[in-house]
């Protein structure tokens, strides 16, 4: 992946700036920033998967510390640090299947915070509107036409998501972006899960929970149900409606997701 350097003053210049730094962060090191996009998809892959219990800011949230004030964290340059803990897991931090890009995109958006002394704005150009929206265009009609329309259910969602910021997290990773009091986080499709039952017997409903030894679903008249699971018996197929959307965080060049967002924000 490209990692153009971009030239931005890792620390603000000018005088309450500094005052800002003036803190034992004075001992972290200096960072180059990463490219804005590599940030962005970061941001979106942490959004899913990592902010629940790191928080947004990852300063910690429910049922996870700080990343901002580990030493891992810290020393790490590119993900090379933090790869092998995202892909162990930790007590209390499930494993995750993501790909050394992914993980690169991560920790560039863990280590924006830094970079940027907590304040990841001062990081970003003054917009990101910076691609070609005719490419754009064309890439949305290549990859998202086949679920989403222009003059359908995206008609004017520029109006509705007016933050451009936003705007790009959201089609990069619906869901994950509302938490930084933005508009109405969009409403998500539930997760679907249908268990085959030795008889042949198939109940369906919205995913509740899964683990190693049951799985539990709520079926489209409310019953709430549970099964116990024993390896593949009963058999468990999960739906999630946006897994198209993960599945394409890894595929979006730098490029691409400018160009997306130059064209997604013209839908007004
Ligand atoms: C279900 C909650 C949960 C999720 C989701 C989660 N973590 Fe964690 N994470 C934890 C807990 C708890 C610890 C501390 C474990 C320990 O004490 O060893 C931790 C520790 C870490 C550490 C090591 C910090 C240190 O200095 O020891 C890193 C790095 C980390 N998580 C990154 C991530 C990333 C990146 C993601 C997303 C891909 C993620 N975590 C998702 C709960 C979570
Ligand atoms: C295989 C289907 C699929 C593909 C391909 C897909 N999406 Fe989505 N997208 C969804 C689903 C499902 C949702 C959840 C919300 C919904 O049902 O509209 C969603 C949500 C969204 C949202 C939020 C919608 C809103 O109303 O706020 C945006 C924006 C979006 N996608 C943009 C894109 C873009 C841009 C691409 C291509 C780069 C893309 N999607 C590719 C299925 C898809």
């Amino acid at each position: 992946m490209a990692s153009t350097l971009h030239a931005q003053p890792a620390q603000p210049p000018g005088g309450r700036g500094r005052g800002a730094i003036t803190s034992p962060r004075n001992a972290y090191p200096d960072r180059a920033p990463a490219d804005p996009a590599a940030i962005e998809r970061g941001k979106a892959l942490y959004g899913v998967n990592c902010q629940f219990c790191h928080g947004a800011d990852t300063r910690g949230g429910d049922g996870g510390p700080s990343l901002l004030r580990s030493s891992t964290v810290l020393d790490d340059q590119n993900g090379e640090l933090i790869a092998p803990i995202v892909r162990s897991g930790r007590p209390g931090m499930p494993k995750f299947t993501l790909g050394d890009d992914q993980i690169k995109d991560v920790a560039a958006f863990v280590h924006s915070f830094r970079a940027a002394g907590y304040d990841e704005a001062r990081l970003r150009p003054p917009s990101i509107i910076v691609g070609d929206s005719k490419a754009g265009e064309a890439f949305f009609n290549a990859r998202c036409a086949s679920c989403h329309s222009t003059t359908g259910d995206l008609r004017g969602l520029a109006s509705r998501i007016p933050d451009e910021r936003l705007l790009q997290q959201t089609w990069l990773m619906p869901g994950s972006g509302g938490s930084r009091g933005g508009p109405p986080p969009v409403t998500l499709p539930p997760i679907m899960v249908t268990v085959t039952l030795p008889s042949g017997e198939m109940v369906a409903g919205k995913l509740d929970r899964l683990d190693d030894f049951t799985v539990s679903l709520i079926t489209a008249d409310g019953t709430h149900r549970s099964f116990r699971t024993n390896g593949n018996t009963p058999r468990v197929d999960v739906r999630d409606p946006l897994q198209p959307h993960r599945d394409l965080l890894g595929v979006y060049t730098d490029a691409d997701i400018h160009n997306v967002t130059a064209f997604l924000v013209t839908l007004k």
